[in-house]
């Protein structure tokens, strides 16, 4: 059975990846998409035109991974694409955020991602794809978004070491790196602090086209938008310390 896995699929990036995907593969049996809320992944189903498996369920638990390592198995999948689109983010300095927050992002943008990346990977070959959200916040630290830069820097870096892994099986691995996306995230996250952030804020819809096109031209990284293509320069150039320093200005620390 040929399929296309989403994580996070209910809102935001990840929907508008469910959206695309079957435009893209027109040879899938079924779209597999994952999260929380349930009603929103049935709504899903009204859009898209090739039949939807959805796994209602939390992605800091182990009973979803379970659940999806059966369903595998069970119907002798060929994952043409996963795409790891579940995260969160908290703005805010460390010591003032809630810890569990703040070790759940850590659980969610490094372990899930990673456990999810596991257990597909056996039910990939060549052709197949992965796209992993990371984000701009990856490419330096970032004081007043501290772990969710380092969690992300985490998921740059593993992308980078698994497509140099898997690239002699034929399977691609891409790291979307946006800068703020206009989705839901930011209500839980907390507001943009500086303006000129959110004027910087992109479109889902065509960071998500983006980062489809970069994965089928095998790219390892998206970058959307020339500033953010700007801010990976930099941050290859300019010790952390200073962008560290510049970031802390910026998010008004
Ligand atoms: N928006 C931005 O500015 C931006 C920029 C760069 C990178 N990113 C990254 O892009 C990814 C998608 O974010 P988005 O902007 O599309 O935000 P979003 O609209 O808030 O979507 C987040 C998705 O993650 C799912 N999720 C959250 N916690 C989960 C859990 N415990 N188990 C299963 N699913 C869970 C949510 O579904 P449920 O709530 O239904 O579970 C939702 O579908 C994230 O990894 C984020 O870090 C976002």
């Amino acid at each position: 059975m040929n399929i296309a896995i989403v994580t996070g699929a209910s809102s935001g990036m990840g929907k508008e990846f469910a959206l695309q995907i079957p435009h893209l593969y027109k040879n899938l049996d079924e779209l597999w998409v994952i999260a929380r809320r349930t009603g929103r992944l049935k709504e899903l189903q009204q859009e898209i035109h090739i039949p939807l498996r959805i796994f209602d369920g939390d992605l800091q638990r182990d009973y979803i991974f379970e659940k999806i390592e059966r369903e595998l198995s069970r119907n002798e999948a060929n994952i043409r694409m996963l795409v790891n689109t579940a995260g969160y983010g908290k703005i805010g300095v460390i010591s003032e955020l809630d810890t569990k927050e703040q070790c759940g992002m850590v659980d969610l943008n490094c372990n899930a991602l990673t456990r999810m990346t596991c257990v597909c990977l056996p039910y990939m070959r060549k052709g197949s794809r992965i796209i992993q959200l990371a984000s701009a916040a990856a490419f330096c630290p970032q004081p007043g978004f501290a772990v969710y830069a380092a969690s992300k820097a985490y998921v740059l870096s593993f992308s980078h070491a698994l497509e140099k892994e898997v690239r002699k099986k034929g399977i691609s691995v891409t790291a979307v790196c946006p800068g703020p996306v206009r989705t839901e995230f930011f209500d839980r996250a907390g507001s943009l602090v500086s303006g000129e952030k959110e004027a910087l804020c992109a479109d889902a819809r065509d960071v998500v086209k983006q980062a489809l096109i970069d994965s089928v031209h095998g790219r390892s990284m998206s970058v959307y938008g020339a500033s953010m293509k700007a801010s990976r320069i930099l941050s290859k150039i300019l010790p952390d310390s200073l962008l560290a320093w510049a970031m802390m200005k910026i998010n008004h620390i």
